[in-house]
């Protein structure tokens, strides 16, 4: 494992002018796709697999057997869904790589779309950043005026069409299958599966969801080859990838290194711990992922070795609180945001995390009573597993792994606030001067 950095999506964010078309040809852009169209479909997808991409919006699962999964042409449209709703406390990598260089994603649409068949590709842009959605926009105008995008794409005699559509603010809407009902113009809830999007998905047609970073990453792909991605990361999780730091860090930032580094490493990259200060607890990957703390700097951030230690990679949104943080507040603000953002379809998610919001309420104001952790942990254990969709599962991380590792601070929420025990000036970022003006 290497801990160097590896610029490759990010590697003239500071360009002037990055995000132009003109720039990311002088970068080497859309040599992928020259390659790709002289190339057939089967071999595009086996170069998926071969490359070991694993799907970078969370889960991890291998890109090229998920386009695999469609069944054979039927003379009907197929297509794919770019899911950039990106919504999670944390999680900051698609918007950034959207804004700085959207022709990546461009390019690995037009390849992705290539090698599945489609010929109507969209991406789904989290409703609240407006500016990405018009960058975005901006990007597809220029890839059909230089022949990229549209019919008879240079020469090949491939059409596509890409649609940007922005929603209208809801992290539900990031599951792809509320994505998709969202899409056609439903009220976004996560649907009965099977059948899996690759049967049905958009209009009940077969079709591909994928993250902005895994999608991204195939013009880098087909530049190089299969075996030079493969080569960084590790075993089971191969490539680099964008770490997102964020919070008590010297440096926050995004950091594109391959997969396998450790916190400590990327801490020392980062510049440290905010100065006099001392790591007290980390999500690996946004907050829907159970907290690691001091003990963990030295995971290898890969998909097995986060899971091993308890967590997971999830969108390695690395979130750092130092020993200034109360624990039972954070997680108080995650349960605050997953009971709003429930979207009410099942009984464990809606009720669940309403109750939840409650007791943490209470703890964090001091005024919990003696069962309230036994209570917590076990509203916590009927939601796990039992609910509809994978936001129930993530709400319930945050609140069993801090409890796991800070049960004591819980029960100081009998009788002391956490105000009073770590006030939230120590822990701000910004001086009361800077955030009021
Ligand atoms: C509540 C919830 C929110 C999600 N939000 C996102 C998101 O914003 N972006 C994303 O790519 N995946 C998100 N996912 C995961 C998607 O359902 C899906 O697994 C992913 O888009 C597949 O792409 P990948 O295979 O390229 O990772 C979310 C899942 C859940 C349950
Ligand atoms: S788990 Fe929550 S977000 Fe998911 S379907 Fe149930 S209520 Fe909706």
């Amino acid at each position: 494992m290497s801990t160097q950095l590896t610029p490759i999506l990010t590697k003239f964010w500071d360009d002037p002018q990055s995000w132009t078309l003109a720039t990311y040809e002088r970068n080497g852009g859309y040599q992928g796709l020259r390659k790709a169209l002289g190339l057939g479909p089967d071999v595009l997808v086996q170069m998926a697999k071969d490359s070991g991409l694993r799907g970078r919006g969370g889960a991890g699962f291998p890109t090229g057997m998920k386009w695999g999964f469609l069944p054979p042409p039927d003379g009907g449209p197929r297509y794919l869904v770019v899911n950039a709703d990106e919504s999670e406390p944390g999680t900051c990598k698609d918007i950034p790589l959207m804004m700085a260089a959207p022709q990546f994603l461009i390019e690995g649409m037009i390849i992705t779309s290539f090698a599945i068949g489609c010929t109507h590709a969209f991406v789904y842009v989290r409703g609240e950043v407006v500016h990405v959605y018009r960058r975005l926009l901006r990007a597809v105008e220029e890839a059909y005026a230089a022949g990229y995008l549209g019919t008879n794409i240079l020469g090949s005699g491939f059409d596509l069409d890409i649609t940007v559509h922005a929603g209208a603010g809801a992290y539900i809407c990031g599951e792809e299958t509320a994505l998709l009902d969202s899409l056609e113009g439903r009220r976004g809830q996560p649907r009965l599966k099977p059948p899996f999007p690759a049967v049905a998905g958009l209009y009940a047609r077969p079709t591909v969801v994928n993250n902005v970073e895994s999608i991204a990453s195939i013009p880098p792909i087909l530049s190089h080859g299969a075996d030079w991605f493969a080569d960084m990361g590790t075993e089971k999780s191969k490539g680099f990838g964008i770490f997102s730091l964020s919070g008590h860090v010297t440096r926050p930032g995004q950091y594109e290194a391959p997969l396998g580094i450790t916190l400590r490493e990327l801490l020392d990259l980062a510049g440290g711990i905010r100065k006099g200060h001392q790591l007290k607890f980390w999500t690996p990957g946004g907050s829907s992922t159970p907290i690691l703390t001091d003990e963990h700097l030295d995971v290898p951030l890969d998909f097995e070795s986060v899971a091993a230690a308890g967590s997971m990679l999830g969108t390695r949104a690395l979130q750092i609180f130092d020993e200034t943080t109360s624990v039972v507040r954070a997680v108080s603000r995650w349960t605050d945001f997953y009971a709003h953002e429930s979207c009410g379809k099942c009984t464990p998610c809606r009720e669940g995390t309403y109750w939840l919001k409650q007791i943490l309420e209470r703890l964090e104001h001091g005024k919990g009573s003696q069962d309230d952790i036994d209570k917590l942990v076990d509203i916590c254990d009927n939601i796990l597993g039992r609910a509809f969709c994978a936001l129930g599962d993530g709400a319930t991380s945050p609140i069993t792994s801090a409890i796991q590792y800070f049960r004591e601070e819980f029960e100081a929420g009998m009788h002391t606030p956490a105000d009073v025990l770590f006030p939230p000036s120590d822990s701000t970022l910004f001086a009361k001067e800077t955030v009021s003006a």
